[in-house]
């Protein structure tokens, strides 16, 4: 029987398909392995179902002989070294589509959060301040008919797009390649530099992954360059934002109010963002819907299961 390492318990759907097939081992319900407990346990493993707070680097990879895959249980990959798994023909897979709508659900609740300053005001009522209404009490940005510049316009920039289309918003995005104008005409958005989606937009979101290229692309320079009541939303890595330089942007509120779902240095939050009332902080639950975990559950499982088979996996990235 096939070894299947699974870093951490993942919802039973996908559990459900390997128990039978192969001998799975679950490292725990409640933290991933250190890098040298990954390596004593997967050493021998014939597939890895991972997390995106693993990291598989070469020496781990190098040091799993029999491994034939890593699935990794996220959309994104930067946690994996792909180079190294190409050159020891070792498949990587993720889980695309299925988590789509969640993290375009989740950018919109921090965007309309971060704008209505909802979390200001739910500590206000708690702490039973609220004695009578207020003509100025609370006042935040409106969305309607404003401008959204995503940046990164994968699955996840255009389901942001769609929802601003019902705010009636003009969309702005920026990706490596631009879209093909019939797509840019289904989807009302217009492709803008990098530098004039950031001059132009009341509201920013990152919806790219984390490469060489978006590494820090949201730094100092960037923020000045931003209107003064700007919201940023980042569900996608916290690296592409220089975490440091934002908070102090927010601090000196050089821009209105950021929503971050993920972290520079995950799971660690650079300090001074936690004593800001201009931020909301989700601790990277874009995902996070009962059927996008399930739904990625059965696609590692279902990708595992093919490659033990000597079949293609469906969701390979290399
Ligand atoms: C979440 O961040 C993912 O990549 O799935
Ligand atoms: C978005 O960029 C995605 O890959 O879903």
């Amino acid at each position: 029987m096939a070894k299947i390492f699974i870093t951490r318990k993942i919802p039973d759907a996908g559990l459900e398909l390997l128990k039978n097939k192969h001998k799975i081992e679950v490292f725990s319900d409640e933290v991933n392995p250190s890098k040298n407990e990954l390596i004593k346990k997967a050493k021998d493993a014939d597939a890895i179902i991972s997390l995106l707070s693993d990291t598989i680097d070469r020496e781990v990879i190098e040091s799993c002989k029999k491994l034939k895959i890593i699935a990794n249980y996220a959309v994104g990959y930067d946690n994996i070294d792909l180079d190294a798994a190409r050159e020891n023909n070792i498949y990587v897979t993720n889980t695309p589509d299925v988590l789509t709508q969640a993290t375009a659900d989740l950018t919109w609740t921090l965007l309309l959060s971060a704008a209505r300053r909802i979390i200001e005001s739910d500590k206000f009522v708690r702490d039973l301040k609220y004695k009578g209404w207020g003509p100025e009490l609370l006042l935040g940005q409106r969305t309607f008919g404003k401008t959204i510049g995503i940046i990164g316009f994968g699955r996840i920039g255009k389901a942001v797009a769609q929802r601003a289309n019902g705010f009636n918003m003009k969309v702005l995005y920026n990706k490596r390649t631009p879209l093909k104008k019939a797509e840019e005409r289904k989807l009302n958005a217009t492709y803008a530099d990098l530098d004039k989606l950031i001059e132009r937009s009341d509201f920013i979101t990152i919806n790219a992954s984390l490469n060489d290229s978006t590494y820090h692309l949201i730094d100092k320079a960037k923020l000045e360059k931003m209107k003064e009541n700007a919201i940023i939303v980042n569900t996608g890595r916290g690296p592409i934002i220089n975490e440091k330089e934002l908070a102090f942007a927010l601090e000196k509120k050089e821009i209105f109010a950021a929503g971050l779902d993920v972290y520079e240095n995950e799971p660690e939050v650079f300090n001074k963002l936690l004593e800001l009332d201009n931020v909301v902080l989700t601790p990277h639950t874009g995902s996070a819907t009962t059927y996008a975990r399930y739904k990625m559950s059965e696609m590692v499982a279902e990708d595992v299961i093919a490659v033990l088979k000597g079949k293609e996996p469906k969701n390979k990235v290399v």
